[in-house]
């Protein structure tokens, strides 16, 4: 059996996740998806699946309305601080998902899509989600376009310290390549430094349309996020609610 051995890309952001998102309403992020899957998927027994749910911020406001929640990420540094000690989490690479039920619903928040680097990979990891999904599931991810890039980074630079920990961040944006760096600095007490590089590709709309068009989904709709507006190629980030083409 081939055994696939995951990159930890979160490991030492994993211990300033917190404070890092500090700024971040999850309360009114879990309201506006919750709204969504109740406008798509009517079951009230819906199973879900979260991919990149990182360390359940926003799966503690998400998951007591539903009967049977799963949670995954790819860094484990991430899912040992998990927030939601009754719920079952499994590490993969979403791209590459290891369970084998469908669901319902199928989520995936926060820029998390943005961590997928290729169209080529994309597609791949479209075609696989689409056989997690049942006959009528919907997936709901959303992704972050230029414009969000552009502000993170002139306004994201950071620093502060958490317990042994003192960090900081920078925010560079590729134009060409669009590619949208965040580097990170660690010094920890006993004097050692470590640098977390995280590299997301801010894709434009056409092409994420068109790489959907070509994988087992289509988009039932895209909205400017925490809007049920269509979204613009010049907002921060679009909301996409796929479904499962046969
Ligand atoms: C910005 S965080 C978002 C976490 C969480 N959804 C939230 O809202 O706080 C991005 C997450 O994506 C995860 N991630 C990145 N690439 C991934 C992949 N290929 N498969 C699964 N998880 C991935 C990271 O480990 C990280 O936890």
């Amino acid at each position: 059996m081939h055994v696939r051995k995951l990159k930890d890309k979160y490991h030492n952001v994993s211990l300033i996740y917190d404070q890092l998102m500090s700024g971040i309403n999850y309360r009114f992020w879990a309201k506006y998806v919750y709204q969504l899957i109740r406008s798509y998927h009517k079951n009230k027994n819906s199973s879900v699946l979260e991919l990149a749910a990182g360390n359940g911020n926003l799966t503690k406001f998400l998951y007591k309305k539903f009967k049977d929640y799963v949670v995954s990420d790819k860094s484990i540094s991430m899912l040992k601080n998990f927030k939601v000690s009754q719920l079952h989490t499994i590490c993969f690479d979403m791209l590459f998902p290891s369970v084998s039920k469908e669901f319902d619903v199928i989520l995936c928040s926060f820029d998390s899509v943005n961590y997928i680097l290729s169209k080529k990979k994309l597609k791949i990891f479209f075609n696989n989600i689409s056989s997690l999904m049942k006959e009528d599931g919907i997936f709901l991810f959303d992704v972050g376009l230029v414009r969000n890039s552009l502000h993170h980074q002139k306004y994201a630079s950071k620093s502060g310290s958490i317990n042994d920990v003192k960090f900081s961040r920078v925010s560079i944006f590729l134009p060409k390549s669009k590619i949208h760096k965040n580097i990170f600095e660690f010094y920890f007490n006993d004097g050692t430094k470590r640098i977390e590089i995280h590299r997301q590709k801010i894709f434009e709309l056409n092409t994420l349309f068109d790489i959907i068009d070509q994988s087992n989904l289509y988009v039932v709709d895209c909205f400017n996020a925490f809007t049920f507006k269509d979204c613009k190629e010049n907002n921060f980030r679009a909301q996409f609610v796929v479904k499962r083409k046969n």
